[in-house]
């Protein structure tokens, strides 16, 4: 069955606002619809087994993200794993960041009044980077896979190599435009700490992210609470001191449970082939903007690129697209689209064949 059959896109509709928020596969919304009328069934018994289902949410994140369950948070989202993890770490920490990256990465480090220097992205983000390290010996490297603006993507051998050359240094992504896209295994990338919100590129709605964390980062933060005691309550006794600050308190297994289904989905169908449809389509998509003129230069004159487009068209394009039925979204110099599982060629020469009308 072609891609898009697992997803009910009504005609007319070109869905490209991935980037945004992407569409939930049908098996995840017909879940979600039964999941609920168990979940408050009032004789029902799933509300009291709410535990062992998180339990499962992190199985899930664990296996198609291939690391260690114990080392797995359900968040509520990217920015709360995000400054949770902040906030265990030494003040004195300096952090190397990324000129306009997502704000939720970047600004907790300001508005905490934490050492900070950013470096540019462009064409040149490794050697960017690999210089910063060089002359401002940071404790972390923050910084999101896939930008969210522009869509320049790092490549992820330069993080494997960037953790080899430096151990001590920790690592911590943010995988919100990038994971669901292509196969991704935490526990070798050279990330401590990456985290996601589900709502995007996993198709799993909002309410519900993620935050994994390295051995390396787990030591750490086990030795940073080390002095403090466990809980003592009984129900809490299963709880790592971790948990206690990632999972404080009860989470929505109907939000936490739509990743996971549409993890399984994701999996059923295979990352590999999730990447390499979204590569047609993509290389579709980069060839006729790219005929066109209609990419960012700093993207253009990369080889690594990603699924998230930042079309040359002026932002005020945006109303007319959307009355056309092409969802998308206004970022930066331009409009800003995203390719995934449920779009196809014919999108893009729809997309193509609006933007023509423009020129
Ligand atoms: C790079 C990136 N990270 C994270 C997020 C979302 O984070 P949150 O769901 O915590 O607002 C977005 C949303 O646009 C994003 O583009």
């Amino acid at each position: 069955m072609p891609f898009n059959h697992h997803f009910d896109i009504p005609t007319g509709i070109t869905y490209l606002n991935t980037p945004g928020n992407g569409l939930l596969p049908r098996s995840t919304r017909q879940w979600r619809t039964e999941r609920d009328n168990a979940f408050f069934d009032v004789a029902g018994k799933l509300r009291d087994q709410q535990p062992a289902f998180i339990q499962e949410v992190r199985a899930d994140i664990a296996d198609v993200f291939n690391t260690d369950v114990q080392r797995v948070f359900a968040t509520p989202n990217f920015s709360f794993g995000f400054t949770t993890l902040l906030d265990r770490l030494p003040r004195t920490f300096k952090y190397l960041l990324l000129n306009e990256d997502y704000p939720s990465l970047n600004y907790p480090v300001i508005s905490r009044g934490l050492t900070y220097r950013t470096v540019e992205v462009n064409e040149q983000l490794e050697n960017n980077i690999r210089n910063g390290i060089n002359e401002f010996r940071p404790d972390v490297l923050l910084l999101s896979i896939v930008q969210y603006v522009n869509g320049i993507k790092i490549d992820l051998a330069f993080i494997q190599e960037i953790k080899r050359a430096h151990p001590n240094l920790l690592i911590v992504g943010d995988g919100t435009q990038f994971l669901g896209t292509e196969p991704f295994s935490f526990d070798i990338s050279g990330f401590d700490g990456l985290g996601a919100s589900g709502y995007k590129w996993l198709m799993s709605g909002f309410g519900n992210g993620f935050f994994m964390i390295s051995e390396r980062l787990e030591h750490l933060l086990n030795t940073a609470l080390d002095e403090r005691p466990l809980p003592q309550e009984a129900m809490w006794s299963s709880k790592t001191i971790i948990q206690t600050f990632f999972e404080p308190g009860h989470q929505d297994t109907l939000s936490h449970g739509s990743l996971s289904q549409s993890l399984r989905f994701l999996k059923g169908i295979g990352l590999h082939e999730v990447k390499k449809h979204v590569e047609t389509v993509s290389t579709v998509a980069y060839e006729e903007l790219a005929r066109r003129d209609l990419l960012l230069p700093s993207v253009a004159n990369r080889s690594i690129r990603s699924s998230l487009i930042n079309i040359q068209i002026p932002p005020s394009c945006y109303s007319d697209l959307t009355d056309k039925g092409i969802l998308c979204f206004p970022r930066g110099s331009g409009i800003r689209v995203g390719i995934h599982l449920y779009n196809t060629v014919g999108d893009i020469e729809r997309l193509i064949e609006v933007i023509d009308t423009y020129r």
